[in-house]
């Protein structure tokens, strides 16, 4: 394979957007439109890459190396047109020298992310194996208004590209119009620069005036034509973007679904660029798939479900949840109304249920969070159950601190547990208790006093009440025969371990 240079323009203004973000930097499915167009031509096989910046060249440059340490950024002050801006990426490379070995210049713009490497891959092939001078990536659009027309003449040979201020009537019904895709003979680009004048409308160096140089010259120039010309198009202002964008994403919805994947609403899941996805998985309604989102094979996600960054097991269910940087096992059970944050992991079989906020927090294998819970800094280990309620307090108002819970242990609801503690394998809590200090293995925390009735209480205290009726009839129909003036009894209903057996008060779904 020859050397295939890629020279990437993303220097213009994009005003249209009226955005402080430069136009290729603007995002839809994961990524920046350069981005897609990068990753385009990485796939089509560049062996170099030159990237030309302008407007905010500050912001775009450094995003460019970013995503392409190895791509070359060549600066272009002033937007004098896109033939100019093409001789600063030569110049800025040394393309002029590098060209007398030969090879291929392939031009693209920063602004199409619809782009893909194969449809690059294919122009170069069809150009370099008819050996021409100049091939442009063609397409046959319904309103071709505003964009260069390719004009043929009788034979059908490409005769040259007419801009639309430059076109005559007859040239603007032209619907075959030029994508701004050109593949170029190195050699051929070189020499056809310095030819390149400014006389026309918009007084700018034309790049698309290189095809009828070429063709007086006698050099064989020619089109290939793009079925799916949609993957040239750019977005100028943010109604495109979304139009773009909606079409992005149904293209990797539906190629997931070729894949295996079932989508019950494509229009209303949305899937990023990065994110992989096994046979067999499930997504319904209001779904959205983020960065580099994992998902194993016959797990269910939604409906109504934002996962970024995530990573969840085979047959997983994940329902009304919204998560990042969190680890989902195997057969694990989360929401609905969940929120997991960075660092959240749950074991195979576990469960993260209703309204539980989970971050930087490992909870075992089939260990429960199932109801109403913070789980903040905390180590849960296998088959615990996790009382609803359960708060996880992990700042003292200074520093975060760790809770760590053994296995099989059984907490009561509406338990706190005050950091750094730790709790046994085989350990309990009882309902509301108050864990400042470490339970050892197989023991039962208890922080609540004994139980205080007052008997009466609402009689005497709430008198001519509907509590205090209530109660009158209630004592009366119980207690018939029996005698007694209200009083009060302490520890009528003792919770004393010491004594019988409390349970944990938890909860358990
Ligand atoms: C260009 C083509 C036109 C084609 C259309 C497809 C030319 C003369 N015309 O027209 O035939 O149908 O694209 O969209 O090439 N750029 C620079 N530096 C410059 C000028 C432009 O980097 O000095 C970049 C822009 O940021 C943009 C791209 O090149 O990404 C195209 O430039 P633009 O001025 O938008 O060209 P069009 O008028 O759309
Ligand atoms: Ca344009």
């Amino acid at each position: 394979m020859s050397e295939l240079t890629v020279i990437v323009l993303a220097a213009g203004g994009g005003t249209r957007m009226k955005s402080k973000t430069p136009k290729v930097l603007h995002p839809l499915a994961g990524r920046s439109m350069v981005g897609h167009v990068l990753a385009a031509v990485r796939d089509a096989g560049a062996t170099r890459v030159v990237t030309v910046v302008g407007h905010q060249r500050e912001l775009v440059g450094p995003h460019v190396e970013q995503l392409m340490p190895e791509a070359t950024i060549a600066v272009q002050d002033e937007q004098l047109g896109t033939a100019h801006a093409v001789r600063v990426a030569v110049e800025t490379a040394g393309l002029d020298r590098l060209a007398q070995r030969g090879g291929t210049v392939l031009v693209a713009y920063g602004d199409t992310p619809l782009l893909r490497g194969e449809s690059l891959r294919a122009l170069v092939d069809d150009h370099e194996s008819a050996g021409r001078a100049v091939t442009i990536l063609s397409g046959v659009v319904p309103r071709p208004f505003g964009y260069g027309r390719i004009v043929r003449d009788e034979g059908g040979s490409v005769a040259a590209i007419v801009e639309e201020k430059d076109a005559t009537d007859e040239q603007r019904a032209i619907t075959e119009i030029n994508s701004g895709i050109l593949a170029f003979d190195a050699r051929f680009l070189v020499g056809v620069l310095p030819k390149i004048g400014n006389d026309n409308a918009k007084g700018e160096y034309y790049l698309t005036d290189a095809v009828a140089l070429a063709r007086d010259a006698g050099e064989p120039v020619g089109a290939f034509v793009l079925d799916d010309v949609m993957q040239t198009e750019g977005a100028n202002d943010r109604a495109q973007l979304a139009a773009l964008h909606r079409e992005l994403n149904a293209r990797i919805v539906t190629r997931w679904m070729t894949e295996g994947v079932t989508v019950m609403d494509p229009a209303t899941t949305w899937i990023e660029a990065d994110v992989e996805l096994a046979p067999d998985v499930t997504i319904l309604p209001g779904v959205q798939l983020l960065g580099a989102t994992k998902v194993d094979e016959d797990a269910v996600i939604g409906p109504d479900t934002t996962l970024k960054d995530c990573e969840i097991g085979a047959g997983a269910r994940v329902v009304r949840t919204h998560g990042e940087l969190a680890v989902i096992g195997a057969g694990a059970d989360v929401g609905p109304f969940a929120y997991l944050r960075p660092g959240a992991r749950l074991g195979d079989k576990g469960k993260i249920g209703t309204f539980v906020e989970v971050k930087n927090s490992d909870i075992g294998e089939g260990a429960k969070v199932p109801h109403l819970s913070y789980v903040g800094d905390a180590t849960i280990g296998d088959g615990t159950n996790i009382g609803a309620g359960t708060i996880f307090a992990n700042y003292d108002g200074v520093a975060k601190h760790r809770t760590t819970i053994g296995k099989h242990v059984k907490s009561g609801s509406n338990v706190t547990f005050v950091a750094p503690v730790t709790v046994g394998d085989g350990a309990g809590t009882g309902a509301g208790t108050l864990v400042r200090q470490d339970v050892p293995p197989g023991g039962m925390a208890i922080s609540a006093g004994p139980q205080r009735v007052i008997e009466g209480w609402a009689q005497a205290r709430r008198a001519g009440t509907k509590q205090a009726e209530a109660a009158e009839a209630a004592t009366a129909a119980g207690a018939a025969g029996a005698e007694g003036t209200p009083g009060e009894r302490e520890a009528t209903h003792t919770t004393d371990p010491g004594v019988g057996d409390p349970g944990t008060g938890a909860t358990q779904s």
